[in-house]
């Protein structure tokens, strides 16, 4: 179903969505009728997110008592290591595939934190690496809104609203709250994941761009109810202001037969993002390319912007075209999906990270701003190439596995090495 958060409205079964009023007395096929919200009740309307769900068993019949459970590489926030540094220009080279049976609780790897779980602000940065569906076990974050971006493998997310088929130079959605299975359609798989612990992920305001460009809604979709009757012993993990509890049932609790509602998971294709940009010369800020915000509370100021780096064209003239040299009250993360980056030829590759953390100096290295400095500006095509960031208005804190575990690039600071002076006290250009 196409829209970003419209109030969308499915059945798998006719008649399983009651018309005209949310709870009836009864509700057809013996359904229980049961609300997920996903902002308070008395948000503003605009904001205002719930969903009714037409379920086989209410929700308090999926879940027991809880045990707490280790999951030790999914870390939450803050999770400040005094033994590592967080304080530096990062590159990652791919976290290797694994042989190891992985699932999406257990090969979950988390890079970096920010803010704080407890008060619903910040995020996590994660590489997840999975080589096993879940079998019959289930999971649901209470704590964030989950931000998927594939970079190898398809997955599938079998939700409590839906199915959702998810490849590289996709995107998916998972609300708050909102139960899902994960099982591989084809691995080993591997992707980035943002934990959004703040407000819902929005797509941003466009000013004075208008009604049209950047990502447009009808290109988000919605599945459409689906559900499972099945007896089986399944598994619910829970996360919970960052830890991990299990519980045991004896069915599948993915049985909403019929929703309405525009609290929802969704995906996204990034191939239908219309990038705009400078056509005569210099280029905005990358925040033009800004797919989707999480507000702060702070206007203007994001808890994460999800922006998207994808082939466009370079036409600007008498312009040095890379991203230009930059310090950031935000912290930037980004993570290569396919290609080549344009600011860093090498070294940034397909599976890779960068962190430039809080008012840490990045740009291009020597050959990106020599090559740049020196071009002929004919119409340029960049092509090949999708990288995305979470920049967030928080530091972002190494985890261990990021610091001593993760593959480093021990001499990503040394790109910068190159840059030669080239000031000699007399005018003109060198
Ligand atoms: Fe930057």
């Amino acid at each position: 179903m196409p829209g970003f958060g419209n109030d969308f409205e499915t059945e798998a079964l006719p008649g399983a969505l009651p018309q005209g009023q949310n709870s009836p007395q009864k509700c057809n096929y013996g359904l229980y009728a049961e609300q997920l919200s996903g902002t308070p009740f008395t948000a503003p309307r605009g904001q205002n997110e719930r969903t009714w769900c037409y379920r086989i068993r209410p929700s308090v019949k999926h879940t027991g008592r809880f045990e707490k459970i280790d999951l030790s590489y999914w870390k939450s926030a803050p999770n400040v290591d005094p033994d590592v540094i967080s304080l530096g220009q990062y590159r990652w080279d791919p976290v290797p595939h694994s042989d190891a049976p992985l699932t999406f609780l257990t090969g979950m790897r988390t890079m970096t934190t920010a803010g704080d779980v407890n008060t619903q602000v910040g995020m996590a940065a994660h590489v997840y690496l999975i080589t096993q569906s879940m079998q019959d076990e289930y999971f649901y974050s209470a704590d964030s809104e989950l931000l998927i971006v594939p970079q190898d493998g398809r997955l599938r997310f079998a939700t409590e609203l839906g199915i959702i088929d998810l490849e590289p130079q996709e995107i998916a959605i998972l609300p708050r709250g909102m139960l899902f299975r994960v099982e591989v359609l084809e691995g080993p798989c591997r992707g980035f994941v943002c934990e959004n612990y703040g407000a819902k992920f929005d797509l941003p305001s466009r000013g004075p761009i208008g009604a049209n460009c950047l990502a447009n809604p009808r290109d988000f979709k919605t599945p459409v109810a689906a559900f499972e009757d099945r007896d089986a012993r399944s598994r619910v993990v829970i996360k919970w202001c960052g830890q991990f509890h299990e519980t045991w049932i004896d069915h599948s609790p993915l049985d909403v037969v019929a929703w309405h509602g525009n609290y929802a998971a969704c995906k996204y294709d990034l191939r239908t993002f219309s990038p705009v940009g400078a056509i005569l010369f210099d280029h905005p800020d990358p925040s033009i390319f800004t797919v989707l915000t999480a507000p702060s509370g702070v206007e203007g100021t994001a808890n994460i912007d999800f922006v998207l780096f994808r082939d466009r064209w370079n036409v600007a003239e008498n312009t040095f075209r890379p991203p230009w040299y930059h310090k950031n009250i935000m912290s930037e993360l980004m993570g290569n999906i396919h290609g080549i980056y344009d600011a860093k030829p090498k070294g940034f590759v397909p599976g890779g990270m960068s962190l430039h953390n809080m008012m840490l100096p990045h740009g291009p290295d020597q050959p990106a701003f020599e090559g740049a400095s020196n071009a002929d500006l004919q119409p340029q095509k960049l092509e090949n190439t999708m990288s995305f960031m979470f920049e967030t208005r928080f530091p972002q804190h190494l985890t261990e596995l990021a610091a001593n575990e993760a593959p480093l690039q021990d001499d990503y600071i040394d790109c910068w090495d190159g840059l030669e002076k080239k000031f000699d006290g007399t005018p003109g250009e060198k």
